[in-house]
């Protein structure tokens, strides 16, 4: 079972392996207790720092500890502000359920949901435009995506286009 719990300082380890991993995984170079060590000491200025509105949580698949999942809730809009899941657990569905669910949330809200992706994180960007996120800004970093409640998403199924 996919589930989440707000992240708390004690977490900071689990979620300085996670993004050191994932850091590891775009480039295998790099030393990975090195990263770990310095994405604990820039999480624990988080803590306390970041806005009210935002919330982060712990990834858990079957109780054990997955990923990363930082959304912000503005009066406007719903920012998806960071998604990790550890490399181990990548691949299995995790990240379309809780996008899925966010768009849920769009939907019931009619709010936006708005979410960064790296320009060169192509796979990701793959996986956004099948949920229904459209790019509407760039900026030289990355490409400012958004799923419009309003708009409707085109799904492929059984050869027709369904429009929901
Ligand atoms: C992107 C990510 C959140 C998707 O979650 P997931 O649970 O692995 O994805 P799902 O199993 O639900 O869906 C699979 C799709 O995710 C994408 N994906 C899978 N592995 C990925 C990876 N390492 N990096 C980026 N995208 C990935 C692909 O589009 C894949 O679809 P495909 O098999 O048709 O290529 C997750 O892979 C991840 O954390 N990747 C590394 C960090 C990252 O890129 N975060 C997003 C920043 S905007």
């Amino acid at each position: 079972m996919i589930s989440l719990r707000t992240a708390t300082r004690d977490d900071i380890p689990v979620l300085a392996d996670v993004l050191a991993n994932v850091e590891a995984q775009v480039d295998p170079s790099i030393d990975v207790e090195e990263c770990r060590k310095a994405f604990a000491e820039g999480i624990d200025g988080y803590f306390g720092a970041d806005e009210p509105e935002s919330i982060l949580s712990i990834i858990e698949l079957d109780g054990a500890p997955a990923g990363r999942f930082r959304v912000v809730r503005f009066p406007d809009r719903i920012l998806l502000g960071g998604i990790q899941i550890h490399p181990a657990f990548q691949g299995n569905g995790i990240g379309t359920h809780l996008i899925r669910a966010l768009i849920e949330e769009s939907r019931s809200t009619a709010k936006p949901l708005h979410l960064d992706v790296d320009r060169n994180n192509v796979s990701a960007r793959r996986l956004y435009e099948r949920l229904g996120f459209e790019q509407h800004a760039e900026s030289e970093r990355d490409f400012h995506m958004a799923f419009h409640p309003d708009r409707g998403v085109r799904h492929e199924q059984a050869g027709e286009d369904l429009i929901r």
